[in-house]
C-alpha cells in the first residue's frame, strides 16, 4: 500500500457538488491518497490520524486543483508550419492555404515521413509539456496519416506515447480530417468506413469527423459515425468551427459525446446539446490563434449545455500545450468565469470523454492533482503567461 497525504492546501477545488461551475472549495485543507486514488478530502483540522503518519506533502498554502483533462488534440504530427503561421499573420486565410493543398495536408506529408518511433517520440515530449502544466488526461487524435497504414501508425505511436508519459492518453480515430490529396471525398468516405475504420478501431476508444466546409459533410459524417459505432467507437465531432454546417445537430442527434470548436454555434444548436447530454468542448485557443471570433461560450452555458475546455493542440489552428494558457483566454476572450473556466478544464473535459473516475477531487476518484504556485485558482486567469504548477500527482505519485 502506498500513501500520500497533501497538507496545507490553502484551497482546494474539490468539483464535489457536480454542479458545473461550482467548484466546492475547502480552505485550509488535507487530502489523503492510498494507491492512487483519493482516500479522504476534507478541512485539514479533521485530517484522521492513519493519514497523518504517511509521507506528508506540505503545500504551504497553496491552491490544489484536479489534474486538468485535455478532451481534444491532435499532438500526433511531425513537421512545422511557423512559415504558414507567419503567412496567416501577415494575411493569407487558413481555408485558402488548406485548398491550396497546405495547411493540414503539409503536416500529413511531414507525419508520412516520420517513422513511427519519431511520431511517438514527438508525442511524448508534447506530454510532458502538457504534464508539466496540469494535465493529467488528454484525448489524442489521428488524423494526419490518411491512409489507413499511416492512420494505424500514429495510434500506435499515440499508444506509445501514452505508455511512456505518466500522461492517461485517450486515442480517438479522426481518419475523417480531410479527404486526401487528389482522392474525390465520397470516394475517400468510403475508405474510411470500409478500410480504416475496421483496421483502426481497436486502437481506438472514439471516432471524430471535421464536419465543415473544406473536409466533410453531414451526411458523410453520419455514415462515418454511424460505421463507427458498429465497431464499438463513441462518436465526436468537430463541429461549426469554420462554417454552421448543421454538425451540432447531428451531434445531438445521434448522442454523440461530444461536439468540439462550435464557433458558429446558434441557439438552436444549444438547446439540442443540452437536450441530449452532448458537451460542448470550446476551444478558446484554437479561435485565438487563428484570430477569429470566439465560439459562444457565454450563451452556451447559459443554456444549460456542459461545457468543457480544451487546448486543440495541433501545429495549424492552436500551437497550445498550456490548459492554464486556455483557462486563461476561456476568461478574458470567451468570457466564462473563473469558476466555469476551471470547471470546464477538469470536470468538463472528463464529462467529455465520459470517464467518471476524474475531474473531482472525491474519495474514490483517481489521485490526479495539480498544485498552482499560487494561493487560488484565480491567477490563471490574472497571470497569463506565467508558468503557475508547482508540482503535478498523477494516480498518487509526484511526476513533475
Ligand atoms: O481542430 N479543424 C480541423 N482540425 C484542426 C486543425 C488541423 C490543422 O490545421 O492542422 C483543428 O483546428
Ligand atoms: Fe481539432
Amino acid at each position: 500500500m502506498t500513501s500520500l497525504t497533501l497538507t496545507g492546501i490553502g484551497q482546494l477545488v474539490t468539483n464535489a457538488s457536480g454542479f458545473p461551475g461550482d467548484l466546492g472549495v475547502i480552505h485550509e485543507a488535507a487530502v489523503a491518497v492510498v494507491d492512487g486514488r483519493i482516500a479522504w478530502v476534507g478541512p485539514e483540522a479533521r485530517l484522521p490520524k492513519e493519514h497523518r503518519e504517511v509521507e506528508l506533502l506540505d503545500c504551504e498554502g497553496r491552491a490544489v486543483l484536479p489534474g486538468f483533462v485535455d478532451a481534444h488534440t491532435h499532438l500526433v504530427f511531425a513537421g512545422d508550419r511557423s512559415e504558414e503561421f507567419a503567412r496567416r499573420l501577415r494575411g493569407e486565410s487558413y481555408e485558402e492555404i488548406l485548398a491550396a493543398g497546405g495547411g493540414i495536408h503539409a503536416t500529413v506529408a511531414a507525419t508520412r515521413m516520420a517513422s513511427t518511433t519519431e511520431l511517438a517520440d514527438g508525442a511524448v515530449a508534447r506530454l510532458g509539456r502538457m504534464l508539466a502544466s496540469g494535465t493529467t488526461t488528454a484525448e489524442v487524435k489521428s488524423g494526419y496519416g490518411l491512409t489507413t497504414a499511416d492512420e494505424l501508425r500514429i495510434l500506435e505511436a499515440a499508444e506509445e506515447a501514452g505508455r511512456r508519459s505518466p500522461v492517461d492518453v485517450v486515442p480517438t480515430f479522426l481518419g475523417a480530417h480531410v479527404p486526401d490529396k487528389g482522392v474525390d471525398r465520397a470516394e475517400y468516405v468510403d475508405l474510411v468506413i470500409d478500410e480504416m475504420l475496421p483496421a483502426c478501431a481497436p486502437l481506438a476508444q472514439w471516432c471524430d469527423v471535421f464536419c465543415d466546409r473544406g473536409a466533410f459533410t453531414v451526411d458523410d459524417a453520419r455514415r462515418i459515425l454511424t460505421a463507427a459505432k458498429d465497431h464499438g467507437l463513441g462518436a465526436r465531432l468537430h463541429a461549426e468551427q469554420l462554417t454552421h454546417t448543421g454538425a451540432a445537430a447531428l451531434a445531438a442527434d445521434i448522442g454523440a459525446a461530444s461536439a468540439d470548436h462550435l464557433d458558429h454555434a446558434t441557439e438552436d444548436d444549444a438547446a439540442l446539446l443540452r437536450g441530449s447530454g452532448v458537451v460542448a468542448v470550446l476551444l478558446p485557443a484554437a479561435s485565438f490563434s487563428m484570430r477569429s471570433p470566439q465560439a459562444p461560450g457565454r450563451m452556451l452555458w447559459d443554456s444549460g449545455v456542459k461545457v468543457a475546455v480544451a487546448t486543440d493542440c495541433n501545429p495549424g489552428t492552436s500551437n497550445v500545450e498550456s490548459m492554464p494558457f486556455v483557462i486563461a483566454v476561456a476568461c478574458l476572450e470567451m468570457g466564462l468565469t473563473p469558476e466555469e473556466a476551471v470547471w470546464a478544464a477538469t470536470r468538463g473535459g472528463a464529462l467529455a470523454l465520459r470517464l467518471e473516475d476524474r475531474g473531482m477531487l472525491v474519495p474514490g476518484a483517481l489521485a490526479d492533482l495539480v498544485i498552482l504556485d499560487a494561493p487560488s485558482y484565480t491567477h490563471l486567469p490574472y497571470r497569463p503567461g506565467s508558468n503557475l504548477v508547482w508540482k503535478v500527482v498523477k494516480g498518487g505519485e509526484v511526476v513533475a
